[in-house]
C-alpha cells in the first residue's frame, strides 16, 4: 500500500478543503466583474485546480501548461522547459496559474515571465503549497495556501517520481523511499 511510504499526514482532507475553500473566496472577491484564464500547471496542480475551479463563482476559462524543471528526482534542476503550451488566447485577459508548489521558485518565474509575452492584462500565481526555504528566484504567491517546511510532500497531485498523486491528503514522504 502507497500509504505505507507515508511519514505522516501533513495536511489531511478536511484542511485541505477548508484552505481550498479559502483561496477561493480571496479569488471570487479580488476578480469579481472579471473574466480569468485560470492556467493549470500539469500535472501537479490537477486535483487541487479540480477542488479550486468548481468553487470559483468569476467567469473563467480552463487551460493547462506543463513546464519541467524536476527531471524525476527532489531536487530541482533549475533548467525549465514549456512542454506543452497554452491552448486558449491570453491577450487582454487576466491570467491566474495554479500550481501545487512554490519550491526554487525557478519554475513558476519562468512560466510568468512567458505568458507575460502573450500580452495577458495581468498575471498572477495561485500555489496550494509554499516552500520558501529553498526560494532561489525572489517570486511571492498572490493566493497561498499553506507554508510548508523542507520536506518532500506528496499526494493531493504531488508526486515522487510520478507516484502517490492519489493520495487524498498530503504526507511527507519517508525518507528512505528517495534516498533508495
Ligand atoms: P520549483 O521550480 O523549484 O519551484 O519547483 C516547483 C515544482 O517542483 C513543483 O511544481 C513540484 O512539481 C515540484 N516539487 C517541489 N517540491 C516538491 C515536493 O515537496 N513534493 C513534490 N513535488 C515538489
Ligand atoms: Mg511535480
Amino acid at each position: 500500500m502507497i500509504n505505507d511510504d507515508i511519514e505522516r499526514v501533513f495536511l489531511d482532507e478536511i484542511q485541505l478543503r477548508a484552505i481550498v475553500d479559502n483561496i477561493a473566496e480571496k479569488i471570487n472577491l479580488d476578480y469579481r466583474d472579471q473574466e480569468i484564464v485560470v492556467a493549470g500547471v500539469l500535472k501537479g496542480s490537477t486535483i487541487f485546480l479540480a477542488d479550486l475551479f468548481r468553487k470559483l463563482t468569476v467567469r473563467c476559462y480552463l487551460d493547462f501548461i506543463t513546464a519541467s524543471s524536476y527531471g524525476s528526482g527532489v531536487v530541482s534542476s533549475g533548467n525549465v522547459k514549456i512542454t506543452k503550451e497554452l491552448s486558449l488566447d491570453i491577450s487582454d485577459k487576466h491570467v491566474l496559474i495554479v500550481e501545487d508548489i512554490l519550491d526554487t521558485g525557478n519554475t513558476l518565474s519562468y512560466i510568468k515571465e512567458y505568458l507575460k509575452t502573450q500580452n495577458p492584462l495581468s498575471v498572477k500565481i495561485c500555489t496550494l503549497l509554499d516552500k520558501p526555504s529553498k526560494r532561489q528566484k525572489p517570486l511571492k504567491p498572490d493566493y497561498m495556501g499553506q507554508v510548508v517546511p523542507d520536506c518532500f510532500l506528496v499526494g493531493y497531485g504531488l508526486d515522487y517520481n510520478e507516484e502517490y498523486r492519489n493520495l487524498p491528503y498530503i504526507g511527507i514522504l519517508k525518507e528512505k523511499v528517495y534516498s533508495k
